[in-house]
């Protein structure tokens, strides 16, 4: 059955409200400077393609949510993290202040490690109501090794570390490949595994996810040049500000497109063996790479 979109946003709302303590829990303060990041407005992509991954398979929704609500928990620690004046010192995420700037740099240090450490706990306590133990050890996995060194942490420190310095292209590709695309690759991954994919099936719809993963970073690069603000929900120029390392600082603006389309045409091609089953996760994909936010 091909799920809405809408249907899956609102299912992962509802999820993430389930799972996470309520503000009054003790210390309140927490709660409330977590559950303010995560009820921002996010565009939830990385559980629509988690949860639409796991539909090629006929996977139910409701199996999907725990790894998938995990996975939105560790990106919406990750951006609070980002922001910290530490790091790229930004004042806007999801079209408000950002959570340092509401709640102060300790707390929304705490509340990053709060949401890393809360995604694990959900996925160990949710997903084996619905999914065999060895699956769900499998996903824990993904996720750990995709939000670590060799994934995410691993693209943030050579983003930063490669601040205000001229890159090569091969350090580019591994910023975006690994601070952007671990996690995204590790959404499909999840999807797949959860639907018992086979090795082959595995491997194309890995390169998907590394293929659209790249893609969204180049875009969110574009956007940051070309982006409205008020659409975006963030500051634009904030790279060019802080000589961040970006696809169109080293290639120009339109290469940037012409690659991200080109990455769009390559991801489409790994979909191809899975007809019908895989047109959700081609729209998600053409939705990424054009979107204005
Ligand atoms: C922004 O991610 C940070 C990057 C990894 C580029 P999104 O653009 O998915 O942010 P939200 O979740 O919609 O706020
Ligand atoms: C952020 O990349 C990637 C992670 C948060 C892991 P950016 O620094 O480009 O993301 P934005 O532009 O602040 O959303
Ligand atoms: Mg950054
Ligand atoms: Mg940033
Ligand atoms: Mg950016």
């Amino acid at each position: 059955m091909k799920l809405a979109w809408k249907e899956i946003i609102a299912a992962v709302d509802a999820a993430l409200d389930q799972y996470l303590p309520p503000e009054t829990a003790y210390p309140e303060e927490i709660h409330r400077a977590v559950r303010y990041s995560v009820f921002a407005g996010g565009k939830r992509l990385r559980p629509l393609l988690t949860i639409t991954a796991a539909n090629v398979f006929n996977v139910p929704l409701e199996h999907a949510l725990p790894a998938a609500c995990a996975i939105e928990m560790i990106h919406t620690y990750s951006l609070i993290h980002d922001d910290l004046p530490a790091l790229d010192n930004d004042d806007y995420r999801r079209g408000r202040l950002a959570n340092h700037k509401v709640f102060g740099e300790a707390m929304a240090i705490l509340a990053g490690d709060a949401l890393l450490t809360c995604a694990f706990e959900t996925l160990a306590r949710e997903a084996p109501k619905y999914l065999p133990l060895e699956t769900v050890v499998a996903l824990q996995q993904e996720i750990s090794r995709a939000a670590g060194t060799a994934g995410m942490i691993g693209g943030q420190v050579v983003d930063i570390i490669s601040e205000g310095k001229p890159v090569d292209a091969e350090t580019l590709e591994y910023i975006h490949r690994h601070k952007t695309g671990a996690l995204i690759t590790c959404c499909i991954r999840c999807g797949a595994k959860m639907g018992q994919a086979s090795a082959q099936q595995l491997a194309l719809l890995s390169t998907y996810g590394e293929k659209i993963g790249f893609a969204f970073q180049i875009v969110d690069d574009i956007l940051d040049i070309t982006g409205e603000e008020e659409v975006l929900g963030k500051k634009t120029g904030s790279d060019a500000a802080k000589q961040k390392a970006t696809y169109p600082a080293l290639y120009g603006l339109e290469a940037a497109h012409k690659e991200a389309e080109k990455l769009l045409a390559e991801a489409d091609a790994c979909l191809e063996p899975f007809g019908e089953a895989a047109e959700s996760l081609k729209s998600l994909a053409q939705m990424l790479v054009n979107r204005t936010h």
